[in-house]
């Protein structure tokens, strides 16, 4: 909740308190060189003993509830059948308004499952923004992305509260070429997680959903963050301001064939779901479910994750739950903003966006940009965070580079973790780095995996740049930072 001072000041407070705590130590910029030269310059291979604050991402790494973490003592363990699941179901029903629902082990496997069941080899699936993950499936079953988004969207630096909508245009012409049979489901991202977590509106996927119906396509949601873009829907489309977030998902939902969603963002467990009210679709998707996930009634979650889902699930529509992530990001874009960083804004859900082309705009695409910043604000900080740009994006199909339409360094704010000294100090290093940006340089492959590189990639910074980065460092702050 953003709470105002007796000053006029806004900062977001915590709506809970803290019980358990994990410890965290910050490795002397030595060791954080040592550190990322072992894990060839990708964030994503450090190990969590070198890193201060992981803002690698918040999936799988937010603060669960005490009623969650009760609810899973109670769980079912049973193969086939468990009660777990069917309390699941129940959440589902209350706060989505579906009836079918098919637990998978996380969001990547519905992605998968989507893919398997629905896409052809030749098809198109026009969407707001790919993710990572949705791409290479869709990919791998012989389809293409097709995003559609609004020009605004590449624009970083904006005021435009909806940057994720689809573009209505684009897609009645992507529908008009290449017709409905090539054309398996519409995808609506929220919030679209590449494109700096920026949401759509609902009058867009209203919208969207006339389009798509009147040409029999099944919209498809992936609500991975469904609570985040309920609340900026809330916040920022007229209308809205005096709506429940229950109540707002459940007019999100009204216009979706098919949801899906990984559990492991707003709804604070490791799992995820597909869930439909149309019994032909769920049938197409239920056959594959034993084969790559597990049974119908734990999809490869543990029942104790599956019961604290269903309590997350109800968690994530109250306020509190809703805007724990977002108002955080707002206040950590607003910081570096004010102090000239370049950042994704509006702020978006999930995490703070670090414009990468404007932080180094001395680096083309291909020495990374987006790349060399994580590992420099890893270097300058010990905080973790993600490349979101050309890395992330693999070669096509006859093995060229893609530049990524934007570069970001993604500082993720997983839900109730970290504090507001934690994000000073993180505005604090960085606003150091923007200072310094002229030690950073690029980076170059020295090992690339064929397929989501950004994983196991191993890279090398260009001109030794990391060294003298690591000097300049050591002779503003001592050796012990
Ligand atoms: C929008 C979106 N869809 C799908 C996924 C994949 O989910 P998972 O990481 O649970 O496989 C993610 C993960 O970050 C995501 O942000």
């Amino acid at each position: 909740m953003l709470i105002r001072l007796s000053n006029g000041k806004e900062i977001p407070i915590e709506m809970h308190k803290v019980r358990i705590v994990q410890k965290t130590s910050l490795p002397p910029i030595a060791q954080r060189r040592r550190a990322i030269e072992a894990a060839g310059f990708n964030t994503f291979l450090l190990r969590s003993r070198d890193v201060f604050l992981d803002m690698l991402t918040d999936s799988g790494t937010n603060a669960m509830s005490d009623n969650q973490l009760a609810s899973m003592m109670v769980s079912d363990d049973a193969y086939a059948g468990g009660e777990s699941f069917y309390r699941l179901a129940d959440a589902v029903r209350e706060v989505f308004g579906f009836e079918y629902t098919m637990p998978v082990h996380q969001g990547r496997a519905a992605e998968h499952l989507l893919a398997k069941a629905f896409v052809k080899p030749g098809d198109v699936v026009p969407m707001n923004y790919h993710f990572t993950t949705t791409r290479a499936h869709i990919e791998l079953a012989g389809g293409t992305v097709l995003e559609l988004f609004e020009d605004e969207a590449l624009q970083t630096a904006s005021s435009n509260p909806f940057k994720g909508n689809i573009s209505l245009t684009k897609l009645r012409d992507v529908i008009a070429r290449y017709g409905v049979e090539k054309i398996p489901y519409i995808r609506m991202e929220a919030t679209t997680n590449l494109l700096g977590g920026q949401p759509f509106s609902l009058d867009n996927l209203r919208q969207v959903k006339d389009v798509a119906a009147g040409h029999n396509i099944p919209v498809v949601y992936d609500g991975s963050l469904i609570a985040e873009n309920a609340y900026f829907v809330r916040q920022r489309e007229a209308g809205y301001g005096s709506k429940s977030i229950a109540e707002i998902i459940l007019e999100i939902l009204s216009y979706v064939d098919i949801f899906y969603m990984s559990g492991r963002k707003c709804a604070n467990v490791r799992g995820g779901l597909i869930a439909t009210n149309q019994r032909a679709l769920y049938d197409a998707l239920l056959p594959w479910l034993p084969v790559y996930e597990g049974f119908a009634t734990y999809g490869g979650m543990s029942s104790k994750e599956i019961e604290a889902m269903a309590v997350g699930l109800r968690e994530m529509t109250e306020l509190d739950g809703a805007s724990a992530a977002a108002d955080f990001v707002k206040y950590f874009v607003e910081r570096l903003d004010a102090n000239g960083v370049p950042v994704v804004t509006p702020a978006g859900g999930l995490a703070c966006h670090v414009d990468a082309r404007k932080f180094l705009p001395h680096l083309p695409s291909l020495e990374y940009p987006a790349g060399a910043l994580a590992a420099a604000i890893y270097l300058a900080s010990g905080v973790r965070c993600m490349e979101r740009g050309t890395i992330s994006m693999d070669r096509d199909r006859d093995g060229h580079e893609i530049p990524s339409d934007l570069e970001l360094a993604r500082l993720a704010v997983p839900r109730r973790v970290y504090t507001m000294s934690h994000i000073e100090y993180t505005v604090d290093r960085l606003t150091w780095l923007y200072k310094n940006r002229h030690l950073v340089q690029g980076l170059k492959f020295v090992s690339e995996p064929p397929v989501l590189r950004f994983f196991f990639g191993r890279l090398a910074p260009l001109e030794g740049w990391d060294a003298r980065l690591a000097e300049a460092f050591q002779a503003e702050f001592g050796p012990d930072l």
